[in-house]
């Protein structure tokens, strides 16, 4: 059997030899490792003499601790070594070009709807979502507009069934919200909208926002207030409004918005096609027929709603000339409403 010393002496010349902290491991594992020279030392006990063996135990043991501390402290030299040789070889050009990454760019129609979400919730309003396929019911005859109704031909309808469509307006969010809250309302509902219509102006699918506010005691005064604000806030504030009459089947009455052109001051521009005004929305006083669809008391509450079209306010706003311009997902319009 090896002694325990030339052990120490062959281990320690080897591991100072070894060039680098892999090469040491090897030397460690040799010696120190499951099957090394040191363990098998203690495995093979039985092969001392009885009388021997505590002072063979406590010799191995200390050979053991010797190697190991001795292993650590050379560990620690090598690694240091290797570090500063890694420094050494491995540069940065801090010089060369960084790599350029594309930046998107909020899409101009949800911009406006970030942006009058925004105001909308800043004035109390919720936020509610409605479904783009709707029955009949929901998007024309609670809204006041039955099958006969000549207001229906105002909307070029996808029908999917007899009874459902893809909804032509927002406004059927109205009668989802009042069937399920007592009031008071207030909940703004953006959302997407479906038509048969295609021109430069309008495009099949667009968007719009509904408003709707029922309380006790809400006047013509109270929509008047918040469009003012809407206007004012999305355009300019010195932009004035005013309301013209016109006609809805689910509003009583009922009002065009016109806002002053942003562009001329009220003057007359081509924007203004030389009116000095820009329509931008409608809007109305609930119809009381269509609180009772929705089994509100119209002689105790009021309310008022405004539907605005998303991509009408964006055209306005950038000075877009073309809707078709939103959904061709060109890059070269896209990237100039990046922040
Ligand atoms: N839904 C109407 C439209 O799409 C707009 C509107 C909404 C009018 C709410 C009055 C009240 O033309």
């Amino acid at each position: 059997m090896l002694d325990p010393n030339t052990i120490a002496k062959e281990a320690i010349e080897e591991a100072e030899k070894a060039e680098s902290s892999r090469a040491l491991y090897e030397v460690k594992m040799k010696y120190l490792g499951r099957g090394g020279t040191v363990t098998s030392l203690l495995k093979n006990m039985r092969e001392v003499p009885p009388e021997e063996r505590p002072a063979f135990g406590k010799a191995v043991n200390f050979l053991r601790d010797t190697l190991e501390a001795h292993f650590a402290s050379l560990e620690e030299k090598l690694k240091e070594k290797e570090t500063l040789q890694k420094l050494a070889e491995e540069r940065i050009d801090v010089t060369l070009p960084g790599k350029k990454r594309d930046m998107g760019a909020i899409h101009p129609v949800t911009r406006v709807k970030n942006e009058l979400v925004d105001l909308f919730m800043g004035l109390g309003f919720e936020v509610f979502d409605g479904p783009e396929i709707e029955s009949e019911y929901y998007n024309f005859t609670a809204l006041n507009t039955p099958a006969d109704h000549p207001a229906r031909d105002m909307q070029d309808t996808f029908y999917i069934t007899n009874e459902f469509l893809l909804r032509t307006q927002t406004s059927a969010g109205q009668i989802r919200v009042m069937e399920s809250k007592k009031p008071p309302i207030k909940i703004v509902s953006p959302g997407r909208t479906f038509r048969s219509d295609d021109d430069a102006t309008h495009s099949p699918m667009f968007h719009q926002m509904e408003g709707l506010v029922v309380d006790k005691g809400i006047t013509l005064c109270d929509l008047y207030g918040t469009l003012e604000e809407f206007a004012r806030t999305m355009f300019s504030p010195s932009v004035k409004t005013r309301l013209r009459p016109s006609y809805f089947p689910f509003t009583e009455p009922s009002v065009e918005v016109d806002i002053s052109c942003f562009a001329c001051g009220g003057k007359g521009c081509s924007l203004c096609k030389g009116t000095g005004w820009i329509e931008v929305l409608g809007a109305g006083m609930v119809n009381r027929r269509v609180l009772e669809n929705c089994g509100i008391d119209p002689d105790e509450y009021t309310g008022f709603a405004f539907g605005i079209g998303l991509e009408r306010i964006a055209m306005l706003k950038y000075g877009v000339n073309n809707i078709k311009l939103f959904t061709e997902n060109d890059v070269r319009f896209l990237k100039q409403f990046r922040d």
